[in-house]
């Protein structure tokens, strides 16, 4: 086929190419700024429940009361997954399959079960997260899945049927603080490849899967567990200044610090600073977050002599495993949490993009040879 059109203007990793018009988020790293549906990170995410975060992006306004009671009840009843689904799981769990992958693997399953009706697959998938995620890491730990309480909220049901509790209010505000300032992050990898999936009018829950496949890279969804490994080892404030000017010396990155787009302090990083502080306050954890700071002080001041001129501030994956760790989770499933999270962020891109679908095809460059002629297998050499 003749591809029409080809220039040479090739932009490894597509680096500054507008992809998309979008109205669900904006993020500005000179500014360190992120704007989620009109408001700033910092209004929205320690104040909406993470419900009314998801409807937010899905209808473009804060719900009344009766549509949020009604909302909360349509994704409550979609908690329960199909028994094929929990029959995947435990194979999965047999195998010590990692948490992630167990959660791609369930996700495709959800295409049996749901009818061909687009909020409502969407509802099903964004209910189903939480409930595979920590149905699983039962299994894994070698307990019973507990069934979803439609009593509780979305964030608040993921937490009991981790552990079997009902969490207290701080605990679920911290885990829907954190929920609202993943759920969407401008045309990053992952929301990029739901979009390409959804333009060839392919469905939600493929969308969803090779969105999932996207967040698992440590490029993308991280690796906050190296960022809380190296608060741990670090051990005692007077510490700090010693092992991290060792690893700086060593060339070492710090994890937690330095990002693509932000130049100045990642605003995420703020607001889940801010959620760790309230969580943590007078309970068992707070030591280690007055250390998490004194860590993250002193990073940023040796950053600033070691790197000048990079700007290597802190990134969102420093507090990310601080509150998670606090609200006992274990770092294998921190990142199917932050899935859990941006899902709802994938799905509301589906939406966007099928309002005004074009098949997203780009081009590519020819780089290889055009003269080669075919040789014989037995004449190769
Ligand atoms: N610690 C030490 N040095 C760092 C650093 C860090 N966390 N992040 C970047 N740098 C340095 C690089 O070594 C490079 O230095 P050099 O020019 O002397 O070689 C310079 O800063 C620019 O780095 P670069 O890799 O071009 O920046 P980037 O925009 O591609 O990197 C990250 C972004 C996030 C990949 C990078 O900052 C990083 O690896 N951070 C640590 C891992 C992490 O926290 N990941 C989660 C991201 S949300």
């Amino acid at each position: 086929m003749v591809e029409t059109g080809v220039t040479n203007n090739f932009v490894p990793g597509l680096e500054g190419i507008v992809a998309a018009q979008t109205r669900l988020s904006s993020v500005d790293g000179q500014a360190g700024e992120l704007i989620i549906a009109g408001f700033p990170v910092e209004e929205l995410a320690g104040q909406a429940t993470f419900e009314e975060t998801v409807y937010l992006l899905w209808h473009d306004s804060l719900p009344t009361a009766p549509q949020l009671a009604e909302f909360r009840a349509a994704l409550a009843a979609r908690r329960e997954v199909p028994a094929t689904t929990m029959d995947l799981l435990r194979a999965a769990a047999s195998q010590k399959v990692a948490v992630i992958d167990a959660l791609r693997m369930a996700a495709g399953t959800l295409t049996l079960a749901e009818p061909d009706e687009l909020e409502s697959q969407a509802l099903a998938l964004t209910a189903a997260f939480p409930t595979m995620v920590a149905a699983y890491w039962r299994l894994l730990n070698g307990q019973e899945p507990l069934a979803p309480r439609p009593d509780l909220g979305h964030a608040a049901n993921y937490l009991a049927m981790l552990f079997g509790q009902t969490p207290s209010a701080e605990q679920a505000r911290g885990l829907e603080t954190y929920l609202n300032t993943v759920v969407d992050h401008g045309m990053n990898a992952s929301t990029f490849t739901a979009r390409v999936i959804i333009s060839t009018q392919s469905d939600l829950v493929s969308a969803a899967v090779g969105a999932l496949g996207a967040l698992k890279g440590p490029l993308h969804g991280g690796a906050p567990g190296p960022a809380l490994d190296m608060v741990f080892e670090i051990g005692d404030a007077a510490n700090a200044e010693t092992y991290l000017r060792q690893k700086l010396a060593q060339g070492e990155r710090l994890m937690g610090f330095g990002h693509r787009v932000y130049k100045v302090r990642d605003p995420r990083a703020e607001v889940l600073s801010a959620a760790a502080a309230r969580m943590f306050q007078g309970n068992g954890h707070q030591a280690l977050y007055q250390l998490s700071r004194q860590v993250e002080q002193t990073a940023v001041a040796l950053l600033a002599e070691y790197k000048p001129g990079r700007n290597l501030q802190t990134n969102v994956e420093f507090y990310t495993a601080l509150l998670l760790h606090g609200l006992g989770l274990t770092p294998d499933l921190f990142t199917p949490t932050f899935a859990i999270g941006r899902v709802a962020g994938w799905l509301a891109h589906c939406f966007e993009q099928q309002q005004l679908n074009r098949l997203i095809r780009p081009q590519s460059v020819y780089v290889g040879s055009k003269d080669r002629r075919w040789i014989p297998l037995e004449q190769r050499v």
